[in-house]
């Protein structure tokens, strides 16, 4: 399916349609125009009708005028599906398709969801949710795909195509530096322009390069301002140096703080037009805001909203499309491919026609275990658990039993009658999502006060301590123990990781995630989940995390930079994830040594099933005269190999992969020294195949 709207920020602009746009502005009324940079009607849907609870329908999102036959818009959360009090599909959460590293089933992801939400009736959707995860504690670290900037704006951008392909706009969140939970609506990040460009911003500029048409602003302030208040954020880096063509909105319920934003570069208002509505009209009489701003929001509502609208469709949308079938298929072939095998000592995969029993332990196995209850959250018709997967995919001669772990005397009994024993352990929404503060995010808006809050980041980094207790039980019992995590990011598990024979991530995987599991674990689907973040042996050896901070600073080292610069080998590399088969790398060969130097190796599956590879470029820094990280991702593809197969896999590297943010010169420079190119299955595997290159002259012009 094409992607209609690619060079939505970099193509030139429509001479007709900007003409059409101008007509339209010159001829609304100030009030007009400024009726459209607000949503209208949450709160009296919000405390009226839907008691309360978030996400009930598509929110007015903007836009809207009558005397021009213009309708409003309508924002639909997500990014586990498409968010409405109807049933939708959900899919595995974002952290899960992360690990799938798959450009391509990603966008499928992303059609389906929009797909539902056009069929809800939503014209932009919320799904893109890009932030860097800088700490696994943040609460909200589900919801996004990873630590590694080209690896989001990769999976971004695939969520992004696939959205718009279907004419939804599709908004990157949250703009940008935004990875604490409890002090989202405070922090301030303090960053340098280098870390900002390096680290921070480049995958929302790879998803905006892929057409993404809108942009909601973050809670917490960037450099002293609130997000949607800052002038270098949205004036200078969005709409001025990426040429970004579409609109800024602000998140929901104390996302702005003044008229002023509209100045710094924010179009719309959410929920709704608090400060914007009245107030703007008159900030604008009193001359605090020029109306040559209210007039270019209007244009950029309008040159998206007309763009999309007028495309044609490439099907019609109803209810039956809503958590139809070709959708849940397509969440559980999701899951079945973000699985990460971290250890098997001969333990998987099962054979489910073997005569055995498994003993399934933990509560968690029989929970339905989705992820977190903010505005991610969907409403699927059914769970499947991992417990009543395994049961029903399990052949006449398995026993599957069950024991929820509550009494450890019970528990070992039923361990030590067992073949094999899969534990499930792990977080749940109380543990770890998105912090909906309540009463103190309504003040002066809810009179009643009836909103309680919840979610958050994450207290530990490790297990819970009867999670912990429970393997160390386990594995005192029975050798063929599995141990399933079921979390949104990196969990410490140095004190047992050495015990169980295996250890998988499940994350919280969707409502076919229990099917999906089991396909994995009987061996119909060979695993090939990576992980898109380091697991580190230690808490200590991750950046300064605090949840309650009023201020922060970000620096350019966080996840596996950090570990490599700071000389710490990670418990599990990022990138890492076992196979049912084996993969061996031929060296690598320079093809090409001018400005485009492309790199070639052969990859070969050496066991006896299929499988699938991701193989990472990386490329190192190591003759840099400045500070830079010791070797940074670069590239990724997939490749799936019969047993005995071999296939070649290109990357080409250009002079924008080795460039560091100059912030004296404001300017992305390429030092003129040697670099290395590193390929393999981790970022620690790829530093044993390594070749050093130059790039010619021509280059640096
Ligand atoms: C979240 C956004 C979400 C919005 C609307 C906010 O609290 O931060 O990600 O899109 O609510 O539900």
């Amino acid at each position: 399916m094409a992607n209609a709207h690619k060079d939505f920020n970099t193509a030139p602009l429509d001479p007709a349609l900007e003409q059409e746009v101008r007509t339209i502005v010159n001829d609304l009324s100030l009030t007009e125009k400024i009726k459209m940079l607000s949503g209208h009607g949450f709160f009296e849907n919000f405390f009226g009708e839907e008691n309360r609870q978030f996400g009930q329908r598509a929110y007015p999102a903007g836009s809207g005028n009558e005397r021009h036959g213009i309708p409003s818009l309508h924002f639909c959360d997500g990014p586990r599906g498409a968010r409405h009090k109807r049933n939708t599909t959900c899919f595995p959460v974002t952290m899960a398709r992360g690990a799938t590293w798959d450009r391509n089933i990603e966008r499928r992801v992303g059609e389906a969801i929009a797909i539902e939400a056009r069929a809800l009736g939503a014209s932009i959707s919320g799904a893109v949710c890009i932030n860097l995860l800088r700490h696994p504690a943040w609460g909200r670290a589900q919801e996004t795909y990873g630590e590694d900037p080209v690896h989001l704006g990769e999976m971004g951008a695939a969520l992004t195509e696939g959205l718009q392909t279907h004419n939804i706009i599709a908004t990157a969140k949250h703009f940008a530096v935004n990875s604490i939970e409890n002090s989202r609506f405070k922090v301030d990040v303090r960053v340098s322009d280098r870390a900002l460009h390096e680290v921070y911003l480049p995958h929302f500029k790879r998803v905006l390069m892929s057409g993404c048409a809108s942009v909601m602003s973050a809670y917490n302030k960037i450099n002293g301002d609130y997000c949607a208040h800052s002038v270098p954020l949205l004036r200078k880096i969005l709409k001025g140096q990426w040429g970004f063509k579409g609109f800024v909105h602000s998140d929901w319920v104390k996302g702005c703080y003044g008229e002023d934003a509209l100045t710094a570069g924010l179009d719309v208002e959410m929920p709704e037009g608090i400060f914007y509505g009245s107030n703007l009209e008159g900030a604008v009489g009193r001359g605090e805001v020029d109306e040559a701003h209210i007039d270019e929001a209007v244009t950029r509502i309008l040159r998206t909203q007309f763009t999309f609208a007028r495309t044609d469709d490439p099907r019609t949308y109803s209810d039956e499309d809503l958590a139809c079938n070709a959708h849940i298929q397509l969440s559980r072939a999701v899951a079945e491919k973000s699985f990460v095998l971290l250890k098997n000592d001969d333990l998987l995969p099962l054979n489910p026609n073997d005569t055995q029993t498994i003993a399934v332990i933990g509560k968690l196995a029989d929970e339905v275990n989705l992820g977190d209850r903010g505005s991610s959250s969907v409403n699927p018709p059914y769970a499947v658990t991992l417990l009543n997967g395994l049961t029903s995919a399990a052949g006449p001669n398995t026993t599957i039993v069950f024991d929820d772990g509550s009494d450890p005397k019970r528990m070992t009994k039923c361990a030590e009658a067992a073949d094999v024993v899969i534990a499930i352990v792990g977080y749940t929404w109380e543990n770890e999502g998105e912090f909906i503060p309540g009463n103190e995010a309504l003040e002066g808006l809810d009179p009643d006060k009836q909103l309680p809050s919840r979610g958050g980041d994450r207290d530990s980094l490790t297990l819970l301590s009867s999670d912990e207790a429970m393997i160390a039980k386990l594995s005192d019992t029975n050798d063929r123990l599995l141990v399933g995590v079921m979390s949104g990011s990196a969990v410490i598990m140095e004190s047992w990781r050495d015990k169980p024979a295996a250890i998988m991530m499940t994350w919280y995987p969707g409502m076919e995630g229990g099917n999906a599991f089991a396909s994995v674990i009987f061996g119909e689907i060979n695993p090939e989940g990576r992980l898109p973040f380091s697991i580190p042996a230690d808490a200590d050896h991750l950046p300064f995390f605090d949840a309650e901070a009023d201020e922060i600073k970000y620096g350019l080292y966080h996840g596996y930079t950090l570990l490599e610069k700071s000389g710490h080998r990670a418990a599990f590399p990022f990138g890492y994830g076992l196979s049912y088969t084996d993969f061996t790398y031929s060296d690598i060969r320079q093809t090409k040594g001018d400005s485009l130097p492309t790199f070639e190796i052969d990859v070969t599956n050496t066991g006896d099933r299929p499988g699938t590879e991701t193989v990472q470029l990386y490329i190192g820094f190591g003759e840099s005269l400045i500070d830079r990280p010791v070797k940074l991702l670069r590239g990724f593809e997939k490749v799936t190999l019969r047993p005995g197969e071999t296939r070649t896999v290109a990357f080409s590297v250009s002079p924008q992969d080795l460039a560091y943010y100059d912030a004296t010169a404001q300017s992305w420079q390429v030092e003129p020294v040697g670099y290395t190119a590193h390929i393999g299955a981790n970022s620690e595997d790829a530093v044993t195949r390594t070749v050093r290159f130059e790039l010619n002259q021509a280059a640096y012009s």
